[in-house]
């Protein structure tokens, strides 16, 4: 695949972690036709867009994108072409095709390994090729394994989809129903993963600890029995897993935060809310309560775990008294890191079409004090930090000369002075001091751990 053969795709990626990985695989797939990467959209033979359509105007800015699209494309006469993949794909594939003619294929998340005979049915049929249905096999079994090397942390998509129906959410529409990949395909991959470099896996999933699956001995393992499989690997240094629901957290998973020192103390567990009334609105089938109880039995096995949420404010119904729950919540656990978002109606969910929805003003004005609040939290934890020896891998040279970055246990970004040799190990750090966003530290012992 070199010299004149060679075709150039530039993916732009937008949204979720899962889509990160999703366009890494898109490529994949592509490159036994010759495709190989472009930094820039211009000029490309392909340019695929790999959209999200969880909140905001999902489907206006696609349409703003496309139109840049269009230019760079007639500029190639024409002979660029222009995919759509993702959950706006899915979800408005036909109003795609009907206001952007000039898009050759459109393309839902379950369908990439369908993508090559969809370049060549482009190619030749001179019309659009549209692919949203959910198809009967598993793309997974029809993907290459992954030719890039993801670099010192990767992910590894292993669940995808939801059965959930949070009121809000658009996942259980755009991403289907809950499915897990086989236990022999998750390692094949990560032992993969790992010979290109690997050291950190963040197995991924819209519900990832909803992850089940048939184990070689044909017993029935849920995420904490494949976490402790996987620590097993050779080389593997670091296992994450996101993004979880407080309903899976089962006692097996617990354990393995207690039981599996490469299992990192950081979680990203949403809660969304911390007022009851609002919990059942939304449908997430648990309590403020249930979430402070997980939260113990965890914090029970792993002390210093640290923990990262969701939240949603003004979800249709959302009272000053439920806001003030959130707050209560929020000050209750204590937060590393946590994202926030102002209530976004999506199209065809339950919680769009309520009549009581919250006023724009009242949903800015809490979001300010929940993010301030959060801020705050960080901050904290990040000043915590400081004056400690921590275990940094490092992923990768930083900003600056003389620089490289790494990531501490709990996901922060930390940055020392360092030979590059470091690159893709686990050594001791000095946190010297936090930032809003990374630490800084200085090494304290030149010899690596790992
Ligand atoms: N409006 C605002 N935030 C949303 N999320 C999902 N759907 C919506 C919506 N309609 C948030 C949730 C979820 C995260 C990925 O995005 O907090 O956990
Ligand atoms: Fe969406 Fe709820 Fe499923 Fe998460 S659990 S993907 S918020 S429906």
């Amino acid at each position: 695949m070199t010299g004149t053969n060679l075709k150039r795709l530039h993916v732009i990626t937008w949204g979720c972690q899962m889509n990160v990985y999703d366009s890494g695989r898109m490529a994949d797939v592509l490159a036994p036709l010759g495709y190989g990467p472009a930094a820039e959209p211009d000029g490309a033979d392909m340019v695929i867009l790999n959209t999200c359509h969880i909140r905001d105007k999902a489907a206006e800015k696609v349409f703003s994108e496309l139109g840049r699209l269009r230019r760079l494309k007639e500029a190639t006469g024409g002979r660029m072409i222009l995919a759509v993949a993702g959950c706006v794909a899915q979800a408005e594939g036909a109003e795609i095709l009907a206001r952007a003619p000039y898009v050759d294929i459109v393309l839902g998340p379950q369908t990439y390994h369908r993508l090559p005979e969809m370049v060549a049915r482009a190619s030749r049929a001179g019309g659009a090729v549209i692919e949203t249905d959910f198809p009967p096999e598993d793309k997974f079994d029809h993907l290459p394994e992954s030719a890039t090397p993801q670099g010192v942390t990767a992910f590894l998509t292993i669940q995808e989809g939801c059965d959930k129906f949070c009121s809000f959410c658009v996942v259980p529409y755009t991403r289907g129903a809950e499915t897990s990949r086989p236990v022999a395909a998750v390692l094949r991959e990560a032992r993969h993963l790992v010979a290109q470099g690997a050291r950190e896996i963040t197995l991924l999933g819209q519900n990832v600890n909803a992850w089940h699956g048939e184990a070689p001995d044909g017993s029935h393992w849920g995420l904490g029995r494949l976490l402790r499989e996987m620590a097993e690997i050779p080389g593997l240094l670091r296992l994450r897993y996101a993004t979880s629901h407080p309903r899976e957290m089962t006692d097996e998973l617990v354990a393995a935060h207690r039981d599996i020192p490469a299992l990192m103390p950081f979680l990203h567990l949403p809660i969304q809310s911390g007022a009851d009334r609002i919990l059942a609105a939304m449908n997430r089938k648990h309590t403020a309560d249930d979430y402070r109880r997980i939260i113990g039995r965890l914090r029970d096995a792993r002390p210093d775990l640290a923990l990262s949420s969701d939240f949603i404010v003004g979800h249709p119904g959302e009272t000053e008294a439920d806001f003030d729950a959130t707050m209560a919540l929020v000050r209750d656990i204590g937060f590393a890191q946590a994202y926030s978002f102002k209530y976004s109606p999506r199209p065809g969910t339950p919680a769009a079409g309520a009549d009581v929805q919250v006023a724009e003003a009242d949903k800015d004005r809490r979001l300010q004090a929940l993010q301030a609040l959060l801020r705050n939290q960080q901050a904290r934890f990040g000043a915590g930090c400081v004056g400690l020896d921590l275990p940094v891998l490092f992923t990768g040279p930083g900003r600056h000369p003389g620089q490289i970055a790494g990531r501490s246990l709990f996901l922060q970004p930390v940055h020392v002075i360092g030979m590059p040799s470091l690159i893709g190990h686990e050594t001791t750090v000095r946190i010297v001091a936090s930032h809003p966003n990374s630490l800084a530290g200085t090494l304290i012992q030149e010899k690596q751990i790992a």
